[in-house]
């Protein structure tokens, strides 16, 4: 193996400090209200201030709010670049890929994290080639044309059971126990932008950074959506059969689930935090009261609506009742209206599925679907993707679950 590339990052040791200042240009933000319930999905298109939000810049603007509010009260506060990074790619001697090694430090401490990609098998060409960062392992076909970064994220931040809180590379580089302290998953989303950090800086790696997205299953669904949800970089997001906690809504989950001999049907929020350490410890403030989550200020078709207007497939499997099929359906519904604001709706797609064994990707039914999003957001085809479709006989009434109304946003 030879040392085909060296480099250095240097940025300053800057943290991006949360708090409910708003964002330069920004108007006034409000402070949530946590005294009353609301059973039905907030509305996105409106400040904390009460403000509407009524044009792109407001969007950002509110996009910023929004994701302040997750930080603070669901996934953990991500902090910003570190205070040195650098990257050391060995390229395999065959040419099939190599190994990105990244080094941090930050606060005296460093740490080391290596990541594995792999070329496409093409005979012409050299790259620059587009990339899925798969996290932990990858799920879905691999698709022609397009690398995949493996990123060892459980080794980032552990997730075996809730004993794992704190525990993974992340936390030995930012040791913090605060209940607002990131969440597996928001370690995650910082490794992740490290990684989209050497590929912006660096072409050592053979990688277009303008077309990386990132693709899991399950668990690694609700971290696919969490990191293209907090970094504006990455192109796509493909979220294979995330459930609750992905691209189900905590408030329909509640609805979607029943007792059965005292178990919980589907997966809740009350159940998901004792489950893992995917979420923050603020968050069990919430999910441990009856209706808690009825008291925040967001849902989960806003953290998809994070994503947009970028690329975002979502893939849902009917088979599975504690993926809470429905909640997931319908807070992808009521995501796809920040889409719409935005004109981008062809952006967003979503496709449930009937019946298969968890995470094995149903070639047959969803393939060209899947195809349709690669070819688009990360080859760069000029085609229509207009996938909104589930294979379950059940409806989502939308105007049962808003108050508002989707914003035209100019
Ligand atoms: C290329 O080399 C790497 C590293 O040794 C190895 O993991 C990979 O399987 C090889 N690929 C092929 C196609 O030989
Ligand atoms: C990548 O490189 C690191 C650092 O040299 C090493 O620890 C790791 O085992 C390598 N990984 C693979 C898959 O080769
Ligand atoms: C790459 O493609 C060629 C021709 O299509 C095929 O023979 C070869 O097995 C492929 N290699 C890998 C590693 O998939
Ligand atoms: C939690 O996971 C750790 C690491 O895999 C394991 O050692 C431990 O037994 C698990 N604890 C429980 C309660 O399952
Ligand atoms: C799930 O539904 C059952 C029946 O309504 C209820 O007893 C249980 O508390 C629910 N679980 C959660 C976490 O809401
Ligand atoms: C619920 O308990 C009853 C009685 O023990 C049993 O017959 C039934 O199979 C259980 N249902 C499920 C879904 O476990
Ligand atoms: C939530 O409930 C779990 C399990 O009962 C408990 O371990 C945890 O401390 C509670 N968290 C908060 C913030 O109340
Ligand atoms: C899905 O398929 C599996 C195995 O084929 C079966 O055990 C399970 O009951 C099915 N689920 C539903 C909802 O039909
Ligand atoms: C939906 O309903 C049709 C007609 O009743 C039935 O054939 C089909 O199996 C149902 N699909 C699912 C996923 O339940």
């Amino acid at each position: 193996m030879q040392i085909s590339g060296l480099f250095c990052l240097l940025v300053g040791a800057l943290f991006n400090v949360v708090t409910a200042a708003p964002a330069p240009g920004c108007p006034l933000s409000g402070s949530p209200s946590f005294t009353t319930k609301n059973p039905l999905l907030p509305n996105p298109f409106e400040f904390l201030s009460g403000a509407p939000v009524s044009s792109k810049a407001d969007w950002s603007c509110r996009r910023q709010e929004i994701s302040t509010l997750f930080q603070q009260y669901e996934l953990g506060i991500k902090p910003g670049p570190p205070d040195n990074l650098q990257s050391d790619f060995q390229k395999y001697d065959n040419g099939t890929g190599g190994n990105l090694t990244l080094t941090i430090s930050s606060g005296g401490n460093t740490i080391s994290w290596s990541a594995t990609v792999v070329y496409p098998n093409v005979t012409t060409g050299s790259g620059p080639y587009p990339a899925l960062i798969a996290l932990d392992s990858l799920t879905i076909p691999r698709p022609d044309g397009v690398a995949i970064i493996t990123a060892f994220v459980s080794q980032f931040a552990q997730q075996d059971n809730s004993t794992s809180r704190g525990k993974g590379l992340y936390y030995e580089l930012f040791p913090d126990n605060s209940p607002q302290a990131a969440s597996a998953m928001m370690a995650w989303s910082w490794g992740v932008s490290r990684i989209l950090d050497v590929l912006t800086s660096s072409t050592d790696v053979g990688i277009d950074a303008t077309h990386v997205g990132v693709v899991g299953c399950s668990r690694w669904g609700k971290g696919s959506l969490v990191v293209a949800a907090f970094d504006e970089r990455l192109a796509l997001a493909i979220v294979q059969e995330s459930g609750s906690g992905g691209t189900a809504c905590w408030r329909l989950s509640d609805v979607e689930n029943v007792s059965v001999n005292g178990s919980d049907t589907v997966q809740t929020a009350h159940e998901i935090v004792g489950e893992n350490v995917w979420f923050s410890q603020e968050f069990e403030v919430f999910a441990n009261e009856t209706d808690g989550t009825q008291r925040l200020p967001f849902d989960h078709h806003m953290l998809a609506g994070l994503v947009a207007p970028r690329g975002l497939f979502v893939i849902d499997n009917l088979g599975y009742k504690w993926l809470s099929p429905w909640s997931s359906y319908g807070c992808m519904t009521v995501a796809r209206e920040v889409y719409k604001a935005l004109g981008a709706q062809q952006a967003f797609g979503y496709s449930e599925a009937a019946n298969h064994t968890h995470c094995q990707f149903p070639v047959a039914d969803q393939g060209g679907e899947l195809d349709t999003y690669v070819n688009k957001y990360l080859l760069g085809q000029q085609i229509e993707s207009n996938v909104f479709r589930t294979e379950a006989n059940f409806t989502f009434d939308e105007a049962e679950w808003i108050d508002w109304e989707t914003a035209t946003l100019s």
